[in-house]
């Protein structure tokens, strides 16, 4: 078994230019690299990304303490992921930050594969390789743009009937297109601004950007020859006022209790024929998310990120309550690959499918292309356009070309 010989970590930039943390661990004949991201509507229940102090305090915390620690180590996540959370203590990382650990997590792994000459999504364990399909954000409000925006955070897209992850791809890149066309003509004063994750972000309320970006699906599909199906993630956590026990469309002048959120959010599923709806309901409402999932799971993949946050015992709960039949699977929400790992297991073993996803504020670290198609991650949720967001898309399409003739798209479930 290979050691870890040196580790070391600097302050860089993330898409918004935010400061986050890279890693680089060597050992054996490797080297790894690994960048974390940072969020905009971060779960109540994720992990601390950075101390007090920042990133700046992580990186002096791995040059006191994790650093003489690890170097010696055995170059295997596993272990490492062990020693980070004996050495941080807390349950939450909030001592070293997740961001710094679920840097080194995946800068080892990486350095491991590296030092066995082979990409890491060969080195994840798992014999069944597919190519997932990328869900991308084409249009977008909330946390992630600004004034006059929808309420509704991202409108995405999935071209479930692509045989190709690189047709997919581009698929997805022709509806963005097609969508500031629509715009364009929908909004004489539209300037062409974008959110966070290079999705449009128009003067326009929810239900005029979900007809336009269904229109732009349907032309697409008709033009590609396979179906591409359109999706939310409603961030409702953004929405959500606790005092008041009411969800905030600001922009329409519309509150909505728990009851009228659920009756809303099935009306959009029906009248749509959305194939993916992401935290519909705020992250603590576990039964919300039942009711909804009851009505239309057989139907749309009712997916949760704040509520589960990557985390297993959430995640166990949501399976007990049958509150979901998918999970957004984000390495920094739960700060190492081992608890990623465990959570798309977890979601495997009941029938959930599991989203590999970037966040908002994004590197242009590929590591969670590699996850996806290592852990079998039939769907990935990383954007459409922007370099950040690329980096992962354009990994995928190494990754496809490499696998040659065993390259398949993998299987999603009877929706
Ligand atoms: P983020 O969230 O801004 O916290 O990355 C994106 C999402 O809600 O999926
Ligand atoms: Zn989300």
């Amino acid at each position: 078994m290979d050691r870890i010989e040196s580790i070391s970590a600097r302050k860089i930039l993330d898409s918004r230019g935010n400061p986050t943390v890279e890693v680089e661990v060597r050992g054996g004949k490797g080297v790894g690299r690994a960048a974390a991201p940072g969020g905009a509507s971060r779960g109540k229940h994720e992990v601390i990304a950075f101390p007090p102090g920042g990133v700046e305090v992580s990186i002096r915390l791995l040059e006191e303490t994790v650093r003489p620690a690890l170097v010696g180590e055995e170059l295997d996540f596993k272990r490492v992921d062990t020693v980070l959370r004996e050495l941080d203590g807390t349950s939450n990382f909030a001592k070293i930050g997740g961001n710094l650990a679920v840097a080194i997590s995946m800068a080892t792994a990486k350095a491991s594969a590296s030092s066995r000459g082979l990409p890491l999504f060969r080195c994840l364990g798992e014999g069944v390789v597919c190519i997932p399909f990328p869900l991308g954000n084409v249009l977008g409000g909330g946390a992630h743009a600004g004034r006059n925006a929808p309420d509704i955070q991202e409108f995405l897209i999935i071209p479930v009937g692509a045989k190709k992850f690189i047709d997919a791809a581009f698929a997805n890149a022709r509806v963005h297109r097609r969508v500031r066309e629509y715009l364009e003509f929908e909004d004489e004063r539209f300037s062409g601004g974008k959110g966070d994750e290079g999705a449009w972000a128009p003067n326009l309320d929810n239900s005029k950007a979900l007809e336009v970006v269904v229109r732009a699906c349907e032309e697409i599909s008709g033009e590609v020859g396979f179906q591409i199906r359109p999706g939310l993630d409603v961030a409702a956590s953004e929405l959500y006022d606790e005092r008041r026990g009411k969800y905030v469309y600001s922009r329409e002048g519309v509150t909505r209790d728990g009851g009228e959120q659920v009756d809303y959010v099935v009306d959009l599923i029906r009248t749509y024929k959305l194939f993916y709806v992401e935290d519909p309901l705020h992250q603590e409402d576990f039964k919300g998310f039942s009711e909804l999932t009851s009505k239309v799971g057989d139907r749309c993949l009712v997916c949760g990120d704040d509520l589960f946050v990557t985390n297993v015992d959430r995640i166990r709960r949501g399976v007990e309550e049958g509150a979901a039949n998918a999970v957004i699977v984000k390495p920094n929400q739960v700060g190492t690959l081992s608890g990623t790992s465990a959570a798309i297991g977890l979601a495997k073993r009941n029938g959930w499918l599991p989203v590999m996803s970037h966040r908002s504020g994004e590197t242009t670290d590929e590591t969670i292309s590699h996850l996806a198609v290592g852990w079998g991650c039939p769907i990935i949720k990383t954007g459409v356009v922007g370099g950040e967001r690329i980096a992962k898309l354009n990994e995928l399409i190494r990754i496809e070309e490499e696998l040659g003739e065993k390259a398949g798209m993998a299987k999603l479930q009877n929706i």
